[in-house]
C-alpha cells in the first residue's frame, strides 16, 4: 500500500480549477521531488495533505488515514513546512521551538533535549538563544525545518524549503534533507528548479496548472524522456559545409543549430550509433575538431515537459 497517496485530488477556487484529478503516489521512504512553475498547484495540492484545506474532491491518505476524515491521526505523522515564515517578534530560537514543543504535547521533562536535538541536526546550536528575528534566510529555513521535526514525523511535506537561498545555504539544506531520508522518512519536496532536487529524489512528479505531467521514478523517467540526444561538435572552419551534411545526409538528426561557434544537433537515432554521424562528416571531408553527447540534464526535460503542454 503507498504511504502518501492523493486519488483524483481535485481543488477548485470559484472557477479556477488549482488541482485537477492529482493521482501522486509515495511508498515509505520515497523522496518525491513536486516540481512546477509558479501557479502550478504545489502549494495548494501540499496544503490539502497537510490538512490545512479540503479538496473539492478526490481523496488524499497518509498512512492509510484520510486527511479529511482523520485529520488529526494525519497530523501526528506528518511534518509540515510552509513556504513563508511566519514572523516573531522577540522570540528566542529556543522559544521558538519550545512552544511548538508544548503545542505538540512533548511533556516538560523531554522538551530541552529534544530542542537540542533537533537543533544540532539543523545545525544551529550555537544560535540557540539568539533572537528568531535576527537569523538569516537560511537559518530561519532551517529553524522552520527544525520546527517541523519536533514531533519526529514519519512524513515530511516542505514547501520549497530552500527558495530565497544563496547556493551554500541550499547546498545545506540538501546535506540536511539527504540526512532525514537516511533516517528513513518520506519526503515530499516541492520545487521551480528540477535539477536542485535531482540528487535527492528518487521520485519526481511534474505539475503544472493543476495537471500531472509526468511522474515516477526519476531513473524510469529519464530513460523515457532521453530518447534524443544533443551533440556538439566542433569543426575547424566551414560550419556551412558540416551543417548542410547535418541536415541533409542523416536522417537521425533533428534541429541543427550553430551557437557561439558550436553546432548542436539532436540525434534522435538508435543509442550508442552516433559514431555514424561523425562518419558521414568524415566522409565529406569536414574536419571535426570535437565531437561530444551533451548530457541530457532533468533541466533540460523539464523544459521539453513543459513547453510541450503550453505550445
Ligand atoms: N486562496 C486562494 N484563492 C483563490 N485562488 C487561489 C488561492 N490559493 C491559490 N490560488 C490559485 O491556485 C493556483 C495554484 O496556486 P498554488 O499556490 O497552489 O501554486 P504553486 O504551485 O504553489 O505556485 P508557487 O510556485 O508560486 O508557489 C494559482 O492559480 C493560484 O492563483
Ligand atoms: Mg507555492
Amino acid at each position: 500500500m503507498a504511504f502518501v497517496e492523493t486519488h483524483n485530488l481535485t481543488k477548485k477556487y470559484g472557477n479556477l480549477v488549482a488541482v485537477n484529478n492529482l493521482n501522486l503516489r509515495l511508498d515509505e521512504g520515497d523522496i518525491l521531488g513536486f516540481i512546477g512553475p509558479n501557479g502550478a498547484g504545489k502549494t495548494t495540492t501540499i496544503r490539502i495533505l497537510a490538512t490545512l484545506l479540503e479538496p473539492t474532491s478526490g481523496t488524499a491518505t497518509i498512512a492509510g488515514h484520510d486527511v479529511v476524515k482523520e485529520p488529526e491521526a494525519v497530523r501526528r505523522i506528518i511534518g509540515y513546512m510552509p513556504d513563508f515564515f511566519g514572523v516573531y517578534d522577540d522570540v528566542k530560537v529556543w522559544e521558538y521551538l519550545d512552544f511548538f514543543a508544548c503545542a505538540y504535547r512533548v511533556p516538560r521533562s523531554e522538551r530541552a533535549k529534544l530542542i537540542d536535538d533537533v537543533l544540532a541536526l539543523t545545525d544551529l546550536s550555537h544560535k540557540k538563544d539568539d533572537y528568531v528575528e535576527a537569523l538569516s534566510r537560511g537559518m530561519k529555513q532551517r529553524l522552520c525545518l527544525a520546527k517541523t521535526l519536533l514531533h519526529n514525523p514519519q512524513v515530511l511535506l516542505l514547501d520549497e524549503p530552500a527558495s530565497g537561498l544563496d547556493p551554500r545555504a541550499r547546498i545545506e539544506i540538501k546535506e540536511l534533507l539527504k540526512e532525514l531520508r537516511n533516517m528513513g522518512k518520506t519526503i515530499l519536496i516541492s520545487s521551480h528548479i528540477l535539477p536542485e532536487l535531482a540528487d535527492i529524489c528518487n521520485k519526481i512528479a511534474i505539475i503544472e496548472r493543476g495537471e500531472l505531467l509526468i511522474s515516477g521514478e526519476i531513473d524510469t523517467i529519464m530513460r523515457q524522456l532521453t530518447g534524443s540526444h544533443v551533440l556538439e561538435i566542433k569543426v575547424a572552419d566551414d560550419e556551412e559545409a558540416a551543417v548542410q551534411v547535418l541536415q541533409n545526409q542523416l536522417e537521425d538528426i533533428r534541429e541543427v543549430r550553430v551557437e557561439d561557434g558550436v553546432i548542436r544537433a539532436h540525434y534522435v537515432g538508435p543509442p550508442g550509433e552516433h559514431y555514424r554521424v561523425v562518419w558521414a562528416l568524415a566522409e565529406k571531408r569536414v574536419k571535426v575538431l570535437s565531437f561530444a553527447e551533451q548530457p541530457t540534464d532533468l533541466e533540460d526535460i523539464f523544459m521539453r515537459v513543459t513547453q510541450g503542454v503550453v505550445q
